[in-house]
């Protein structure tokens, strides 16, 4: 979800407006996303790499996403979706992190939507926790394979992903789902995120619906999306 910075300097404001507005309009998307029947979307809110920012902004953002929470939980709920969460949840100020855990806890039953809030995520580092895993697992060398890193990642029990939006103009991933996202189909827009409503979730989907995905086999061969 990027360029909420870009989005309030264009308009003279503060950096934290930008991100403000972002967080307002994230019903509308999921609602959205919702109708047109996605299993699970996963939002990147807050990467490892962010910490990086001066610390008001961190400060900032941290509050948002608390606020975020409080003012929409009811709402997704009611509209049946389940959140989840990947990242290190312990870095984040206790009371975050309890607000997000009772989030998941009230929401674990619904079946209409997974929203998968990425926070404090990094997709390397991700990777990384999943070989420590594998190593304390004791998995011998033969047995180290794709899936024994798979069921290992925080996204353990979900599909990988098969299309990546990013806001805001630039072409790269940034260490978001780095593993899981081999043979998505990227989708970059320059619109900025506060900016991104329903209607742009409708022209990622139509541009998704016609790519032919063939996972690096040959077109005709049941690969080509014809079949
Ligand atoms: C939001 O956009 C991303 C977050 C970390 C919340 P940015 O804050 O990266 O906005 P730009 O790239 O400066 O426009
Ligand atoms: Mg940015």
């Amino acid at each position: 979800m990027d360029g909420n910075g870009r989005w309030a300097n264009e308009r003279g404001l503060a950096r934290q407006q930008g991100h403000r507005a972002g967080a307002e309009h994230i019903r509308g998307v999921l609602e959205r996303f919702a109708e047109h029947e996605i299993p699970v979307l996963t939002l990147f809110a807050f990467s490892t790499e962010n910490w990086g920012r001066p610390r008001t902004e961190i400060d900032y953002l941290l509050r948002l996403a608390g606020r975020t929470i409080d003012r929409e939980l009811d709402a997704l709920h009611e509209a049946g979706i389940r959140l989840q969460h990947i990242g290190d949840l312990d870095a984040v100020p206790d009371a975050l992190q309890r607000k997000v855990e009772a989030a998941v806890k009230l929401t674990a039953g619904n079946d209409r939507m997974t929203v998968n809030l990425a926070f404090n995520y990094g997709g390397r580092a991700d990777v990384v926790q999943a070989v420590r895993q594998l190593v304390a697992d004791g998995v011998q060398p033969a047995d180290v394979t794709e899936e024994a890193i798979t069921c290992r990642l925080a996204t353990a029990d979900m599909p990988a992903p098969d299309l990546l939006v990013r806001t805001g103009g630039e072409h790269r991933i940034s260490n978001f789902l780095v593993w899981q996202a081999a043979y998505a189909e990227y989708y970059f827009t320059p619109t900025l995120w506060p900016d991104f409503g329903p209607a742009d979730v409708d022209a990622a989907l139509v541009e998704f619906s016609r790519r032919r995905r063939r996972f690096g086999l040959v077109p005709g061969n049941g690969a080509d999306g014809a079949s």
